[in-house]
């Protein structure tokens, strides 16, 4: 491996594809309605990314050795839930703490403001999201759970 190869497995943001190593993701969906989004690889274990799947943002988390998918958008104020930090299986939002269990998208924090989750699957060293499970609020606002005032 030469040192640009190195360089670009080192750095390579989570969740982003260099291209040169991805190759092509097939385009259409399987069998069973499911659409490749990216590499396996882009997700190491306690991780998570974010991918586009039908003009949607959907973030997929590897915890506790299962892969999930729910979307992306904070309930709260729509922050990227791909970008938070992962605990077991307990995402929390990066703007204001907000929690959500990456297993079903239920929110910790407001129970009535779940957000969506997606069927998802690997194969072929691929990740590969289906069909919605589970319907996000459309719901936003309320207090922050971070020690800050909404106001
Ligand atoms: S946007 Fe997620 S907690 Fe506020």
């Amino acid at each position: 491996m030469g040192v640009r190869d190195f360089l670009k497995r080192r750095f390579l943001p989570e969740g982003r594809s260099s291209g040169a190593d991805a190759g092509a993701l097939p385009t259409e969906p399987d069998a069973d309605g499911f659409r490749a989004v990216g590499r396996s690889t882009q997700i190491r274990p306690g991780r998570s990314g974010t991918f586009q799947v039908g003009g949607e943002a959907v973030a997929l988390f590897r915890a506790e050795g299962g892969l999930y998918a729910i979307g992306n958008a904070c309930a709260h104020e729509d922050g990227p839930l791909g970008e938070g930090s992962l605990s077991g299986c307990f995402v929390t939002c990066p703007y204001h703490d907000w929690r959500f269990d990456v297993r079903t998208g239920a929110c910790i924090t407001d129970p009535s403001r779940a957000v969506a989750s997606y069927a998802v699957k690997e194969a072929d060293g691929i990740l590969w999201v289906g069909k919605k499970l589970r319907e996000g609020t459309e719901d936003r606002g309320g207090e922050h759970n971070d020690g800050l005032s909404a106001r």
